[in-house]
């Protein structure tokens, strides 16, 4: 049956507008990084785009290595696009990246300019699109001269590939220079995407000024901390949990003597706020308004929704942000890991 979503779609969370661009992106966005490979049934991928959209999310990330096996997450895409999408382009903020191993030989990762336009061009077909609204460099790269990478974002914009370019992992101080380096080739630096959730702060120590002076947006992944910071893992492992289908990257040992401290605390401030773990966290990292949005992956519908409802719910105040900030530095200080 044709796909035709829900009418009350925008008034479901709010938007922010992505540093001093024109562009406004949903406080809650949608990774493909899991759950659209082959593990997942194609019903569900299609559930959970579905329902992220009937809530009013308009920005779906991707990257040209997201599976498994890498390149699936796209071609899974496309296909949803045919079937779902294709009406609704407009609507809808897509991005991909390059920048991690793709294909076999020299050409097929980092950050050279014939790996990040071929690379592109293969994402364009496996997702049947003629362009993206945003292409990132997904992580700096050693060796490639950092004109050269800055150069290939500037011409991928001019030739229409992409409406707008991004960054991701990139330090602070690589941050200001490729800021700066894109400034002068007249394609503004959209958007940063780094990690950061309450376990792990990095972005606090300069990144967040440098994005606040240069005007930058920042979408943040992970802020669940790929799901250790929703309480699901609080007394045990459950069997459809990311640690127990696909542990690449989160893995058992990272359930640690620190987290199990950390969310102890944090449920009761999440309780007194009538609220879930997963929310408080949603909220915490929003909290910043240099945060345009909070990037994050959900295994079924019900996760997106549950999720969305944070942006409901008042926000943090200082007291319990100041309470936070002292369970942090307690489960970092105290707790031997
Ligand atoms: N640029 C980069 O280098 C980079 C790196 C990593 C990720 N990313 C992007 O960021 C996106 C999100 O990353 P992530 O998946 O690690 O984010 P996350 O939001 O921290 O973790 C998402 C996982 O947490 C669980 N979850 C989500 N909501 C839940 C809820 N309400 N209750 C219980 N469990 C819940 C689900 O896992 P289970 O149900 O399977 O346990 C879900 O797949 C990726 O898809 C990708 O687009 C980018």
């Amino acid at each position: 049956m044709s796909y035709i979503p829900n009418e009350t779609r925008y008034e479901c969370l709010p938007y922010r507008r992505c540093g001093n661009s024109g562009l406004m992106l949903p406080a809650l966005s949608l990774g493909l990084w899991h759950n659209f490979g082959n593990i997942t049934p194609f019903e569900t991928q299609q559930q959970i785009l579905r329902t992220a959209f009937d809530n009013g999310i308009t920005h779906f990330d991707l990257a040209n290595n997201y599976g498994p096996p890498y390149g699936e997450a796209e071609r899974n895409f496309g296909i949803h696009m045919e079937r779902d999408w294709r009406p609704f382009r407009d609507e809808l903020v897509i991005s991909t990246k390059a920048g991690y191993d793709m294909w076999p030989g020299p050409y097929g990762n980092w950050g050279s300019r014939k790996y990040l336009i071929s690379s592109l061009d293969q994402s364009l077909r496996r997702m049947h699109l003629d362009y993206v609204d945003i292409f990132y460099h997904h992580r700096p790269d050693p060796d490639t001269p950092l004109e050269e990478t800055m150069g290939a974002l500037a011409h991928i914009v001019r030739s229409g590939r992409a409406l707008y370019v991004g960054i991701s992992n990139y330090s602070a101080e690589q941050t200001a220079a490729a800021a700066s380096m894109l400034r002068q080739m007249g394609v503004p630096l959209l958007i940063h995407q780094p990690r950061y959730n309450m376990l792990d702060r990095w972005i606090e120590n300069g990144l967040t000024d440098v994005l606040r002076k240069e005007k930058v947006g920042c979408i943040v992944f992970s802020p669940l901390a790929g799901g250790r910071l929703t309480g699901k893992y609080r007394s045990g492992i459950p069997a459809d949990s990311r640690i127990a289908k696909d542990p690449r990257y989160l893995r058992q040992d990272m359930l640690d003597a620190r987290l199990s401290f950390a969310t102890d605390c944090l449920q009761k401030i999440a309780d007194s706020r009538e609220e879930t773990l997963s929310q408080l966290a949603l909220q915490w990292v929003l909290r910043d308004p240099v945060i345009t949005s909070a990037l994050i992956g959900a295994s079924r519908p019900q996760q997106i929704i549950e999720n969305i409802a944070a942006l409901q719910k008042p926000a943090l105040t200082a007291d319990e942000i100041s309470q936070i900030e002292t369970i942090l530095q307690n489960a970092s200080q105290e707790v031997s890991i």
